[in-house]
């Protein structure tokens, strides 16, 4: 059976990730956390109080850094910032509360896309995020477009942050998460937005594991 690109983007929260993940293991496909990319540079911005309005400041950080996935001992993958693994500090509201401020930096968007491209170059893929049927693979053969009831996406962003230790209130949640689709879906550099060609899924009333059926038998049409 011939490898495909499978894209999946939408709001933060549906659960994109979970399915991505999913759906990567059970069609033997290499997962790429797109949002991670981001997160891990905002981090670095954080760390080293990069400023957001200094077109050289970012352009000169963006050069000193280097993200990587690397399998963990229970076989998922662990995001690396310049060789430290930051995978759950990028996960802490901190810095998903400036993450779609600096997602919206062009310079930042160009570099990601790079690499994004050069990490799916073979098929086989399944990458999540909010540009990826639009920018980075517009030819993807398979595109989704998830979205959710906003409370939903809050209340399963509040059990996943409990389940990592941190205790936040679902109202901080949902405004985060309602900032950053007005961040995402209105900044200039690629918005988020529905590809003409991608299957919308509405995850409100799905279980992950109804979301990765369907998103399987999806990719069974196009191999
Ligand atoms: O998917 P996740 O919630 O981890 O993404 C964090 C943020 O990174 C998003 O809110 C968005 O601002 C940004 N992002 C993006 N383009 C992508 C993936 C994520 O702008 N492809």
């Amino acid at each position: 059976m011939s490898k495909i690109i499978i894209a999946i983007d939408g709001y933060s929260s549906c659960g994109k990730s979970s399915t991505a993940k999913g759906v990567a293991k059970s069609l033997g496909y290499q997962y790429i956390d797109t949002g991670a990319m981001y997160r891990a540079v905002t981090l670095y911005f954080i760390q080293n109080h990069i400023s957001l309005t200094n077109p050289k400041e970012v352009d000169s950080a963006l050069d000193r850094i280097e993200i990587e996935f690397r399998a963990n001992s229970e076989g998922k993958s662990d995001t690396y910032l310049n060789g430290l693994n930051v995978e759950e500090e990028i996960r802490k509201l901190y810095v998903a509360d400036k993450v779609s401020d600096v997602a919206a930096i062009a310079a930042v968007r160009h570099a990601m896309v790079r690499e994004q491209q050069r990490m799916g170059k073979k098929k086989g893929f399944v990458l999540d995020g909010r540009d990826i049927g639009t920018v980075v693979f517009p030819g993807a053969e398979l595109k989704i477009f998830m979205t959710a009831d906003p409370m939903v996406r809050a209340q399963r962003r509040q059990a996943e942050l409990l389940d990592k230790g941190e205790l936040v209130d679902l109202e901080e949640v949902l405004e985060n998460i309602k900032k950053r689709d007005i961040i995402d879906t209105t900044r200039d550099e690629s918005p988020l937005r529905q590809a003409d060609d991608a299957h919308l899924l509405d995850t409100t009333f799905m279980t992950l594991d109804e979301q990765i059926e369907k998103v399987v038998l999806l990719a069974d049409t196009k191999h």
